[in-house]
């Protein structure tokens, strides 16, 4: 049996990861080229020959984000943006800030899963899983603890203590996105009707665009 089937099975196991992954990387880098004009997946590819060190650097990780702001966190992202080394690479990093109970607020990032490490202080985890369990999942992390948010999910994090935190994350997307939920529902632009959101949410027309003026 292995022996008529094994042909095949490589067959099937090479397909099933090839659809799993996509095709994988097809040369050592791409730098992107963040002014090309070709509308592409990604970014273009920066010539080989021209691409030096500093293509795959990023300076400045140490520096506290500021977090004067109303929710009392920064994101500050290493994205390919800041890093145009990591075009069609798959992966990046940022660096999350918090002040005193302080709060990256609900949101997903629709190309990514997210690993985070806690560098400083401690800080209240969670996410929600699809329809129809929304099953809560949370848990207060410490100093070196690590927690992953599964690619797409709704998550946050709240800082649990008198003292600044510092996490890091990394991300399975050199763009990962970001949708803070608040941001995307009561700040659209056009506004989604004050009447779908009120019907939505089973409020009153009035509490919907009291939050709407806040976005
Ligand atoms: C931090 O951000 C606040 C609000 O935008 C601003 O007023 C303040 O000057 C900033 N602080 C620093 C050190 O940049």
């Amino acid at each position: 049996m292995a022996r008529v089937f094994g042909p095949f099975f490589v067959l099937a196991l090479v397909f099933s990861t090839s659809i799993a992954t996509g095709p994988g990387t097809l040369q050592d880098f791409c730098v992107a080229d963040l002014k090309g004009q070709v509308l592409v997946n990604g970014f273009p590819c920066k010539n080989p020959s021209l691409v030096e060190a500093n293509d795959f650097y990023f300076k400045g990780l140490h520096m506290m984000g500021n977090t004067t702001n109303p929710f009392g966190s920064k994101v500050t992202p290493v994205y390919v943006t800041q890093l145009p080394g990591l075009n069609t690479l798959g992966i990046s990093l940022a660096r999350v800030d918090f002040a005193p109970w302080g709060i990256n607020p609900p949101h997903t990032h629709p190309r990514a899963s997210e690993i985070m490490t806690i560098l400083e202080g401690s800080l209240e985890v969670g996410f929600v899983t699809s329809n129809p369990e929304n099953r809560h999942i949370s848990k207060v992390l410490c100093k070196g603890d690590v927690f992953v948010f599964p690619v797409g999910l709704v998550h946050y994090q709240k800082n649990n203590g008198n003292t600044n935190a510092i996490a890091i994350s990394a991300l399975s997307s050199q763009n990962p996105g970001v949708m803070p939920i608040a941001n995307v529902v009561f700040g659209s632009k056009p506004d989604i009707s004050t009447s779908i959101l009120a019907r939505a949410f089973q409020t009153s027309d009035e509490a919907i665009c009291n939050i709407q003026r806040k976005f």
